[in-house]
């Protein structure tokens, strides 16, 4: 993972039984988090815009619930930064610097789409997973239950994306 600028003293005078040692590594994992599922939110509604061919009605409706379920995800994410007394990434800079997602170039083909955003997903997914022991650890609860929930939604999409690749 990429390095990020943490300030381990930030918010020390917040009080909530995580040391700030502990919420700053948090708030380092859910940066990543959130530039995953933020790039990965752009690359679904750009394929949402951007799909053609014979499946094109199926994937461009598909595509469309899937990066509104991203887009609602960023905010959590970024508001569990901000409790944890960190500033949450905001910039394409910044993003581009902490996400681990691979971004397209030009128009891929249907299919390749569908591969693209299976990856994305099982990219993300590995980010959450990477954090939930950290967070675990810390006995922080809402940032566990945060990545569950995230997890869930990441491991399921890749399912239903990757069945469309079967024959
Ligand atoms: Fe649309």
């Amino acid at each position: 993972m990429a390095k990020t600028k943490i300030d381990p003293e930030m918010g020390s005078t917040i009080d909530i039984g995580i040391s700030s040692k502990d919420r700053a590594k948090i708030a380092d994992g859910l940066a990543h988090l959130l530039a995953d599922t933020y790039t990965l939110y752009l690359m679904t509604h750009n394929f949402h815009w951007n799909v053609t061919g014979a499946m094109f009605n199926t994937l461009h409706v598909m595509f469309m619930a899937q990066y509104t379920e991203l887009w609602n995800a960023v905010d959590p994410i970024a508001e569990r930064i901000r409790a944890l007394g960190h500033p949450a990434p905001g910039t394409y800079a910044q993003f581009g610097a902490l996400s681990r997602i691979k971004e397209p170039e030009g128009v891929p083909k249907a299919l390749e789409m569908v591969r693209m955003l299976v990856t994305g997903h099982e990219a993300v997914a590995k980010t959450a997973r990477s954090l939930f022991s950290v967070a675990e650890s810390a006995e922080d609860q809402p940032t566990a239950d945060l990545l569950t929930q995230r997890l869930n939604v990441h491991e399921k999409t890749a399912w239903m994306l990757r069945v469309l690749l079967e024959n």
